[in-house]
């Protein structure tokens, strides 16, 4: 039975208008759901939202404030305790800015996640996806990593504010009687297949996948490939690259694993990766057989900080959410080059 617009359940997305929170609105919304965001701007454009509505026939409702306002973020539930789950993407995630400012994104990231959890035990809302990372494994001792694998020690203050939260998150939920599923990306690229949304750096990318695509479209004179030495077949790092599209489907699925009463307990934790792993000089192949461009690099040494391969067990997320990544190397390649392609012509 078709539910009419009264009828939808309602979902919080913050961070929405970010990188994978715009993909994971459209996805929720694609699926019945009436989306509201709340998002700060800090790293992303409230065109965003636009385009969200040009893409699905629907503007999510749209809050733009800070979630380490306690006040604003008590009001906000005051009105909207009838919410049926929220997805927490909102946070800051440059590892070098977290650095050289650590309390900046201890206040930011923890702040904020303490400030949900308050409004969701205040005005009685259960259900919360906590945004995670790979990065809480380090370089783990077995590959693939497994949910139940170690955390290890953090390599940078932006990790760690993850591995806090989910710390958080694992002590509060019982407390409280609120549901968390905590989703630990690998790394995400590409862009919506429609290209009016992607993701949308700010500066110069530290990420692998826009700085292949900067660097084709000219505004990067050339990629430097961090490292040529590690203990890899082709000597350069290996990650579990993942579609932001895949991604997306995957909050849906959470969501309403834990609307439908199937979680197995208060929180969960899942790998959301593809299960295979490519080294640097992979992708800058797939890129260049899918653009057929000729990418521009230099191998230089390696990047502080960057461990040398991971890739996920995916069996997990694939039993228990029934949820499988669908796209490969090549279509996150072709993707994020149509969106970079797009953005050149003003699209933003
Ligand atoms: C990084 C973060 C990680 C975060 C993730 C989000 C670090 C150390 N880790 O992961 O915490 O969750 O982004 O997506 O920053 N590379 C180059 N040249 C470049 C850029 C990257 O060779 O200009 C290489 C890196 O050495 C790495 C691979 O590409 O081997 C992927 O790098 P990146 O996209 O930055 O992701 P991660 O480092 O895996």
């Amino acid at each position: 039975m078709k539910k009419t617009s009264e009828q939808k359940l309602k979902v919080l997305v913050t961070g929405g208008a970010g990188y994978i929170g715009s993909h994971t609105v459209v996805a929720l919304q694609q699926h019945g759901f009436r989306v509201i965001v709340i998002d700060n701007l800090f790293n992303s454009h409230a065109g965003v939202i636009d385009r969200i509505g040009e893409i699905t026939g629907v503007k999510p409702e749209f809050h733009e404030f800070d979630l380490v306002d306690t006040d604003k973020t008590d009001s906000f539930f005051a009105s909207n305790a009838d919410l049926a789950g929220i997805i927490h993407f909102a946070a800051y995630k440059a590892v070098g800015e977290s650095m050289e400012n650590p309390l900046m994104y201890y206040r930011n990231n923890l702040v904020s996640l303490m400030n949900i959890l308050e409004g969701m035990r205040n005005y009685k809302v259960a259900n919360l996806v906590f945004s995670s990372s790979c990065t809480v494994y380090g370089q783990p001792d077995e590959l693939p990593v497994k949910e139940t694998s170690p955390v290890k020690e953090a390599l940078s203050v932006y990790g760690n504010t993850k591995q806090m939260s989910e710390e958080i998150l694992r002590f509060s939920v019982g407390a409280y009687g609120i549901k968390t599923i905590a989703l630990r990306y690998f790394n995400p690229v590409g862009a919506h297949e429609s290209a009016l949304i992607g993701e949308l750096p700010r500066g110069v990318p530290n990420n692998l996948a826009p700085f292949i695509t900067q660097t084709a479209i000219g505004r990067r004179d050339r990629l430097s490939v961090f490292g040529s030495d590690y203990n890899t077949p082709d000597g350069t790092p290996i990650r579990d690259y993942i579609h932001v599209v895949d991604l997306a489907e995957a909050h849906v699925v959470a969501v309403n694993r834990m609307i439908g009463n199937k979680t197995k307990s208060d929180y969960e934790i899942f790998n959301l990766g593809t299960g295979k792993g490519y080294s640097v000089l992979e992708a800058i192949r797939s890129f260049e057989k899918v653009s057929g461009q000729k990418l521009p690099y230099k191998f230089v040494g390696r990047r502080s900080g960057d461990i040398e391969q991971v890739w996920a067990d995916t069996s997990y997320a694939n039993r228990e959410l029934g949820w499988k990544a669908e796209k490969d190397l090549d279509d996150m390649m072709r993707s994020a080059w149509k969106w970079e392609q797009a953005l050149a012509k003003g699209n933003k």
